[in-house]
């Protein structure tokens, strides 16, 4: 029988932001599936219960943790060095880490004119920066191997406006555009070997957006209802719905897409609400 094009034994993948929860479901899926796989987090204790979690779920998972900010250069470069000590090669990148924050926010009863714009520039820093610096960082194993995967992690605030999250949304389109531009680059510079994609997750309930979108008592807040509503499947995502996509974007199964986006939203971006 010829090999899987979705066949995943052996390959090097990192993950950045892996102790998030969709960033450590995907993390966890792929270790799973025979993956060998690179969380990187800020806190090491984190990612130590993390790697202690895949361990206990996936006994023979390859998998590494190390500290790396994806702000920060130097951690980025111990963290690609460590990879490649282990394990030679790398094979796909995610660059899962990103989320919004308070002050870069537009909260009911207030206006653009209230954004704290060093808030806001803290955002773009986390979601555009922090998916443009590990990028950076990696690219040279990519040009050396002309072989890799590179996924961003976009958002559905991107197509349409969303209220309040002013700073995310900007930062997310960006991190579009720079998947198409990086798309093109990579393309031509390795004859297709690296691709270049972003995930477009709709609403998922995690950390950052749980008091948002939910009470107390586990019922929808006024928004979570709205989003439902908007959602033709009724509900918000579940982080294991994203592993199907994923898989698909770091396979030889899409060896001839770049430059695209994977929209994974129960339908939430095609819905015009009526
Ligand atoms: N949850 C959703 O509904 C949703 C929807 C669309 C897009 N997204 C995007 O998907 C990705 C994962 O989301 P999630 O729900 O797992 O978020 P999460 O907050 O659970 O995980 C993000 C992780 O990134 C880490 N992180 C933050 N700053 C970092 C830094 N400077 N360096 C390294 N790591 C850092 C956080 O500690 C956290 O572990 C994010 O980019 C998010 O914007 C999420």
């Amino acid at each position: 029988m010829p090999p899987s094009l979705f066949n995943l034994t052996g390959k090097v993948i990192v993950v950045t932001g892996a102790t998030g929860t969709l960033t450590g479901s995907v993390a966890d899926y792929l270790a799973s599936q025979g993956a060998r796989v690179a969380y990187l987090g800020r806190n090491q204790a984190k990612l130590d219960d993390a790697l202690a979690k895949v361990r206990s779920i996936s006994p023979a998972a390859e998998v590494l943790a190390v500290v790396a900010d994806v702000n920060d250069r130097a951690s980025l470069e111990r963290a690609r060095d460590a990879v490649l000590a282990k394990w030679g090669r790398i094979d796909a990148l995610l660059n899962g880490a990103g989320g919004n924050q308070p002050g870069a926010t537009i909260m009911p009863g207030k206006t653009f004119a209230d954004l704290d714009f060093s808030a806001f520039e803290q955002v773009v820093d986390l979601n555009l920066h922090g998916t443009v610096l590990p990028t950076l960082v990696f690219t040279p194993v990519f040009l050396a191997s002309k072989s890799a995967s590179i996924v961003n992690y976009s958002s559905t605030a991107v197509a349409r406006a969303i209220t309040r999250g002013v700073g995310y949304s900007a930062a997310k389109a960006a991190v579009d555009n720079f998947t198409r531009w990086l798309a093109v680059d990579f393309g031509r510079h390795t004859q297709g070997g690296v691709r270049v994609n972003a995930l477009v997750p709709g609403f998922f309930l995690g950390d950052q957006n749980r008091r948002l979108l939910t009470n107390e008592d586990g019922s929808l807040t006024e928004r979570g209802q709205t989003i439902c509503r908007q959602t033709p499947f009724g509900r918000f995502g579940t982080p294991d719905e994203l592993h199907g996509a994923i898989h698909f974007l770091v396979s030889d199964a899409s060896k001839f897409v770049t430059g695209t986006t994977v929209v994974v939203d129960g339908g939430f971006g095609a819905f015009s609400g009526v």
